[in-house]
């Protein structure tokens, strides 16, 4: 059963994500809709600022590899945990959005979303039906699910995915973004090995915490306990080659894995490093390595039907960019998913074979009831009682998923 702690991450990622937009590490016009005005303005400092670049990086890679080889938004995302994350509307934003994107997480943190998204004239642009598709038990429009439910219950899991309308024979891509680790090993397990045997063409992304071992990962993982988030799952898969190993023995044909020193290095070219560099000055560059080297990114692959659909989605493709890049953003702002002219769709698909039986699908789908919806932007301004105990300090959760640069890392 997840916690009012568990719920609390999503918040703190909200914040970092913002904190790295406003600092210019990348481009998402969204992020602030999920943050409190009273805490937009703080910025996190160079090093939480990379991290969480590095993060929405990593994971965007994989999204729009994933997005081109499918092609005609005719794949599915679905996205465990997934908070406050903004990714449905950038894609939808630059037309590639899948036919049918789906997140799945706590009750508390879906209602949150569907309220503030309900009130979003911006957010709500994506979504043809408006607030009518925004209730108290999430969002249900035609091409995008926000539904609540315990991840660590399987059955919860596969009835929420009916709902949304998921199909196991269609591609699809799962995302994992810092919520596999705050699951016991076994509940984690099961998460994968559930995907594995029932898509036949599937790929996982996952970002987790590793390296609990050492001074700084003792102190992540103390700082994470004691803000009640524990890291359940970190001590069972406690590095990178076990992340790909638990991927390979859970049925994923194929894994890799990279920490996010590996990843910041040698993924961001040169000219990207340069560009982060030139934005804010970090001062404790050691500190910085360690950092990222208590991070990683793993993506797992399978293709049963050998259309060798994923053969070239890979962690390790050169990025030179913010992922999903904003300039698109003006030019396909009003774009339907799942058309022909996004610029990575095969010319002339069409509507995909998936989009089709989405659509006759929802046609006897009930739209949830609009009720708890802020009315105006200063609602947003009231932190939700789940989170106000500890937002109230000013630090929660560790700034950035267990580091906290008020953190004594060196001496445990
Ligand atoms: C660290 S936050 C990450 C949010 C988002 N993926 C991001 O990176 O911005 C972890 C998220 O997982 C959710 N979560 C954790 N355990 C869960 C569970 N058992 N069932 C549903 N959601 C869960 C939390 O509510 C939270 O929103």
């Amino acid at each position: 059963m997840a916690t009012e702690g568990l719920a609390l991450t999503a918040e703190v990622a909200a914040r970092g994500k913002l904190s790295a937009v406003r600092a210019h590490f990348y481009h998402d016009p969204y992020a602030h809709h999920f943050v409190p005005h009273s805490a937009r303005e703080r910025s996190l400092g160079a090093m939480i600022n990379s991290g969480q670049y590095a993060r929405v990086a990593a994971i965007g890679s994989v999204v729009e590899q994933f997005m081109a080889a499918v092609g005609g938004g005719c794949g599915q995302i679905v996205s465990l945990g997934a908070g406050f994350d903004t990714r449905f509307w950038s894609l939808h934003a630059s037309a590639l959005a899948p036919a049918c994107y789906v997140e799945i997480d706590q009750e508390c943190v879906v209602q949150r979303k569907a309220s503030i998204v309900a009130s979003s004239p911006e957010l709500l642009r994506a979504l043809p039906e408006g607030r009518a598709c925004c209730g108290g038990k999430g969002i249900a429009s035609a091409h995008y699910k926000c539904l609540a439910a315990d991840l660590t219950d399987i059955t919860a899991l596969e009835r929420a995915l009916a709902i949304a309308g998921w199909v196991p024979t269609v591609p699809t891509l799962v995302i994992a973004e810092c919520l596999l680790v705050y699951m016991k090993a076994e509940e984690a397990a099961a998460l994968l090995r559930w995907f594995s045997e029932r898509c036949q063409c599937a790929a996982f992304a996952a970002y987790e915490q590793v390296e609990p071992d050492d001074p700084f990962g003792q102190m992540m993982v103390r700082n994470l306990d004691e803000r009640g988030c524990p890291l359940l799952g970190i001590h069972a898969c406690p590095t990178v080659t076990a992340q790909k190993q638990r991927a390979i023995d859970l049925g994923w044909s194929h894994a890799e894995a990279m920490d996010i020193a590996h990843f910041f290095h040698h993924v961001f070219t040169k000219a990207e490093r340069r560009r982060i560099r030139r934005l804010e000055m970090l001062d404790e560059v050691e500190e910085f390595e360690l950092f990222l080297h208590h991070y990683c990114v793993m993506l797992a692959k399978k293709d049963e039907a050998s259309e060798h659909l994923f053969d070239s989605l890979t962690l390790s493709r050169p990025i030179d960019r913010p992922p999903i890049d904003a300039e698109k953003q003006a030019v396909y702002s009003s774009a339907p998913v799942c058309q022909t002219h996004s610029p990575l769709t095969m010319p002339g698909s069409g509507l995909c074979d998936a989009h089709q039986t989405q659509s006759a699908r929802e046609q006897s789908m009930p739209l949830l009831p609009v009720t708890n919806i802020c009315e105006t932007e200063d609602d947003l301004d009231h932190t939700p009682d789940w989170c106000k105990d500890k937002a109230d300090q000013g630090v929660s959760c560790g700034e950035y998923e267990g580091y906290s640069p008020t953190s004594d890392h060196s001496h445990p």
